[in-house]
């Protein structure tokens, strides 16, 4: 059975077998994808494969201290806190690695928050990555870390829209 598109979590998605080899994200899914999501907390979005999740991300908005905003960020006079959104996680399981999964949750969680933008506004996508392999990551995706803690990463939703309107991607 071919995987799935990115869609939305859903009861019948099977979460137990998940193992990303980070067990805080393992355990995010099993403990608390659901009930984040029945109680507005974060949007989980997942591939599956023949209804088991081998890839999430979470997604919901969030702010950020205009201090800790890299300057591209901080322009002109933002105001505090700066609205953001924040894509909280995101891993794919390891024996489904290196098939392009990672990537297609990253567009499709960019092309989420930037719809998402389009209606409610928001300064910036912001990422949370557990460790320094994280960090490397989300660099690779053109995210610069904030100037006050090097594991919170983002982006403005100008650079991600222009991106994503290059044809190339
Ligand atoms: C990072 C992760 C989501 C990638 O998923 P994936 O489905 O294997 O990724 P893809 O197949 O789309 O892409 C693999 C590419 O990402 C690159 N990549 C993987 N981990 C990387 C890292 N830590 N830093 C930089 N690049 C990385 C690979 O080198 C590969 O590059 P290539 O396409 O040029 O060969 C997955 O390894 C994972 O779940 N890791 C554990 C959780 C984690 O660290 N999440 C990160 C955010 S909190």
């Amino acid at each position: 059975m071919p995987l799935s598109t990115v869609e939305l979590l859903d009861d019948t998605n099977g979460l137990d077998a998940f193992d990303c080899g980070k067990p805080v994200l393992n355990a995010w899914l099993t403990g608390f994808a659901r009930t984040n999501q029945a109680r507005g907390f974060t949007r989980v979005l997942v591939v599956h494969d023949d209804g088991a999740v081998v890839g999430y991300y979470g997604l919901a908005p969030s702010v950020i201290q205009p201090n800790s905003a890299p300057r591209a960020i901080r322009t002109g006079r933002p105001p505090d806190p700066v609205p953001c959104l924040l894509i909280g996680q995101l891993a794919v399981d390891r024996r489904y690695a290196g098939q392009g999964i990672g990537s297609g949750l990253v567009k499709d969680a960019l092309q989420r928050c930037i719809a998402g933008a389009d209606i409610v506004g928001g300064r910036a996508i912001v990422v949370r990555a557990i460790d320094a392999d994280a960090e490397r990551y989300w660099q690779s995706w053109g995210f610069i870390a904030a100037r006050d803690n090097p594991s919170v990463l983002m982006r403005s939703i100008q650079d991600v829209r222009l991106w994503l309107t290059d044809a190339s991607h």
